[in-house]
């Protein structure tokens, strides 16, 4: 891509004062522009060019979130060793223009990645011992190049009511349509404990320039709030994209071959599974299991994917997913099932979808299933579906949030406005109410 600059010389051809018969009027008979189309090629290579200071800084867990953190960040080849330095934020008083009192340090891994667009390190570090519900500031570099100070909040030990956002697809354009999204999703849910991104992040999972806008729509955020994330089938090109275990550092606690994209998370009173539907469908219904049976599960389980159980396009159905995945799900009563992949949003209540030949939901079902997109591709939704709200042709994000005995979830337009709501409601036997809040109106059609 270039980015074309449109110079514009400007020639005076004539420029004629006649002075009226008071004396006083001008008059410009005539103003010639010409035109002069120049080009200034402004390459992928230049746009997202690595330097010796970090950039595409960001947070994720792939340990206790009440104890610790990891950040993973980008250079050019010149830096030397990576470190982390941290420190309780609520330590950093006084003039903090000299050396910064307290502050401790985590040694990191750099890794030399070759993408498309040429050689950088990957580099990332992980933050351990740290106290629960606490807030730290810390910066990433090499004792030399540093990052600005961001700021994060481990996770409390207790239940203590959080908030988290979900998206659907970015993928397409994501530098012009989708910063918009997720900056105005900042403004919705600013504490949130984490962003979660259900697949299809960019276009194409190989190329250097899409990962580029994608850190950039989201900037200083994913430094500030931990993302969470599964990998769509752009992030599939010819197997796992190759930038997404260098420069995510989520659990390895997935069935093998599937670390890091196949994993759990517990944050406080949620445990957040995410299950890689590109590949081992059936591989993973053994440790999904094992996973949802623990009994250390927290009360609430929300699990995240890519490909929808119940499509919300037309003809893109999915019967091997919902055969492999659907029971399991519903019978060890998952809340909430969030996905991608369609390009429009739809969500269902409790006792639907009732859309697809076999998609009459099981009697004792729980479990809400969400598709959803944020980015500015789209598809037509299915209309034959009979689910609580869907919408096509609109960018949408999801605040959720989570306390001991409800959920309350908003879908928002890019705009923050509202566009569906429910509640769902548990009580201590795990009985789940869901409560129906979607504001009044048509439904969106573009
Ligand atoms: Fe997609």
């Amino acid at each position: 891509m270039e980015i074309k600059i449109l110079a514009k010389t400007i020639r005076l051809a004539a420029f004629v004062a006649v002075g009226a018969c008071y004396g006083l009027v001008t008059h410009v008979v005539a103003v010639a522009h010409e035109a002069v189309a120049e080009t200034q090629a402004f390459t992928e290579v230049e746009q997202h060019r690595p330097t010796p200071l970090p950039d595409r800084v960001v947070l994720t867990w792939s340990g206790d979130p009440t104890s610790s953190i990891d950040v993973t960040w980008r250079t050019d080849l010149s830096v030397g060793k990576p470190v982390v330095e941290y420190v309780l934020a609520s330590e950093l008083l006084g003039d903090l223009r000299a050396e910064v009192a307290g502050r401790e340090q985590a040694t990191g891994t750099s890794n030399e990645f070759s993408s498309d667009l040429g050689k950088c390190l990957l580099h990332s570090g992980q933050i351990s011992g740290l106290q629960p519900d606490t807030m730290y500031a810390y910066r990433v570099g090499d004792g030399e190049h540093f990052s600005e100070w961001f700021q994060f909040r481990t996770a409390s030990t207790s239940s203590t009511p959080f908030t988290f956002v979900y998206f659907g697809d970015a993928q397409n354009d994501v530098r012009s349509w989708w910063s918009r999204v997720v900056r105005e999703a900042n403004q919705h849910a600013p504490r949130a404990a984490f962003m979660l991104h259900a697949g299809d992040l960019v276009n194409n999972g190989n190329r250097d320039a899409d990962w580029g806008e994608w850190f950039g729509a989201a900037g200083w955020l994913n430094g500030m709030i931990p993302v969470v994330a599964c990998p769509g089938n752009h992030e599939y090109i010819d197997g796992l994209s190759r930038h997404w275990r260098p420069q995510f550092a989520f659990p390895e606690n997935g069935p093998p071959g599937l670390e890091e994209t196949a994993y759990w998370i517990d944050y406080q009173d949620a445990r957040i599974i995410s299950l890689n539907s590109n590949e081992r469908i059936e591989q993973q219904k053994a440790w999904l299991e094992s996973v949802l049976q623990d009994p250390k599960r927290p009360r609430w389980t929300f699990v995240t994917f890519h490909h929808p159980i119940f499509s919300a396009a037309r003809g893109r159905d999915n019967p091997v997913l919902r055969a492999a995945w659907r029971e399991i799900l519903e019978d060890n009563h998952v809340d909430l099932v969030l996905q991608g992949h369609d390009h429009a949003y739809a969500r269902s209540g409790l006792g639907g979808p009732k859309n697809v030949p076999e998609g009459l939901r099981r009697a004792n079902s729980n479990t809400v299933y969400v598709v959803s997109v944020s980015g500015p591709k789209m598809y037509p939704v299915q209309e034959a579906w009979d689910v609580s709200r869907n919408a096509s042709g609109a960018q949408l994000f999801q605040v959720i949030h989570v306390e001991p005995h409800q959920v309350r979830y908003e879908a928002r337009l890019a705009t923050g406005k509202l566009y569906d709501a429910f509640t769902l409601k548990k009580d201590n036997n795990g009985t789940s109410v869901l409560v129906e809040q979607y504001p009044p109106g048509e439904e969106i059609r573009r």
